[in-house]
């Protein structure tokens, strides 16, 4: 496989571009606008600078890993790739239209993958052209720092749908967890719940917000706070995942803290935003409780 498709060129779609063209894979980032697509190119960019300037990696490399991405609209022109990547919006029907598009191109032994970070993946396997040939990728946020792709299969998904995925992830340098289709995977089944439960706890007047996020941080040696991390993945990621958790198991245990449901109503989303749990206009994030 030298070629790589990846459908969405925001944070998590460019870190998935990045990666796989620093593994030395062509890659086709596209976007619903070449104009989207080029601006996570620039993003892409401006990483790589930013570790040239570290001297992590010299200029000639951050340029060959630059021209190796090529910005596209849309799906249309990703028949060649043995592997074609989703990580666009985490809302159901807009995976299912891309599907449908992908559908039109896809090679005849090449994988469909989605960066999922909750929808049950045999579910999704329904809108792809061939669920033996679709699976889940799992990246973490930010792509090329986290070392873990998880790996979900779908009830139809082949064997050589997980060998492919797995010899990807070992270029990329990842290592792998294989997790079942069951909410939240392994690492959002466990995160979530703990990022909600400090939303109660701030909801409750436990502690300030930069009191929870330190204990966490020094109490546990978590490189965030998680009102930090939470306002980092985004707080309508978060809120989204939790329901998942809350209606795919039954279990009153994993229901959404009334604070993140109120500061996802006001548009709050966290650092994306401008403003979460923290404000984030400043030169540095300042607590807003
Ligand atoms: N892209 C690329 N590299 C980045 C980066 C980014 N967005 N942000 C930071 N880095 C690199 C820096 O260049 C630096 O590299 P170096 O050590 O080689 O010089 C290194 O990461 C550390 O960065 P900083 O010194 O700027 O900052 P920190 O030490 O505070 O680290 C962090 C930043 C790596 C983001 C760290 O705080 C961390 O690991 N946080 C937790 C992240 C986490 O839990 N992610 C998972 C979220 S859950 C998820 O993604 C699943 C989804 O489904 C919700």
């Amino acid at each position: 496989m030298q070629s790589v498709g990846v459908i969405g060129a925001g944070q998590m779609g460019a870190g998935i571009a990045q990666v796989s063209a620093q593994a030395g894979y062509h890659v086709l980032l596209a976007d619903v606008s070449k104009e989207r697509a080029d601006a996570g190119k620039s993003g892409i960019a401006a990483q790589l600078a930013r570790a040239v300037s570290k001297e992590k990696i010299t200029a000639e490399v951050a340029d060959q890993t630059l021209a190796r991405i090529e910005t596209i609209e849309g799906p249309s022109a990703m028949g060649k790739c043995g592997l074609i990547i989703e990580a666009a919006t985490e809302r159901e029907e807009i995976k299912r239209a891309i599907f449908a598009e992908v559908g039109k191109v896809l090679g005849t032994t090449a994988v469909l993958a989605s960066n999922t970070s909750s929808i049950p993946i045999t579910r999704l396997a329904q809108a792809t052209p061939d669920a033996k040939r679709f699976i889940g990728v799992h990246f973490f946020n930010p792509v090329p720092v986290m070392g873990l792709i998880e790996i979900i299969r779908g009830l139809a998904t082949s064997d050589e749908t997980v060998t492919l995925i797995e010899t990807y992830a070992a270029a990329l340098g990842k290592q792998v967890v294989r997790a079942n289709d069951a909410p939240g995977f392994i690492v959002n089944r466990i995160l979530m719940p703990m990022l909600n439960e400090a939303c109660f706890a701030l909801g409750e007047g436990v502690a300030t917000i930069r009191d929870i996020d330190l204990a966490c941080q020094l109490g546990l040696n978590h490189p965030m706070g998680p009102l930090t991390l939470a306002d980092f993945i985004g707080l309508d990621t978060c809120l989204e995942i939790t329901r998942v958790l809350f209606e795919g198991t039954g279990d009153p245990k994993f229901r959404p803290a009334p604070l993140l449901v109120k500061y996802v109503e006001a548009g709050w989303y966290g650092r994306k935003a401008g403003r979460g749990f923290y404000d984030y206009s400043g030169a540095e994030p300042v607590p807003t409780r």
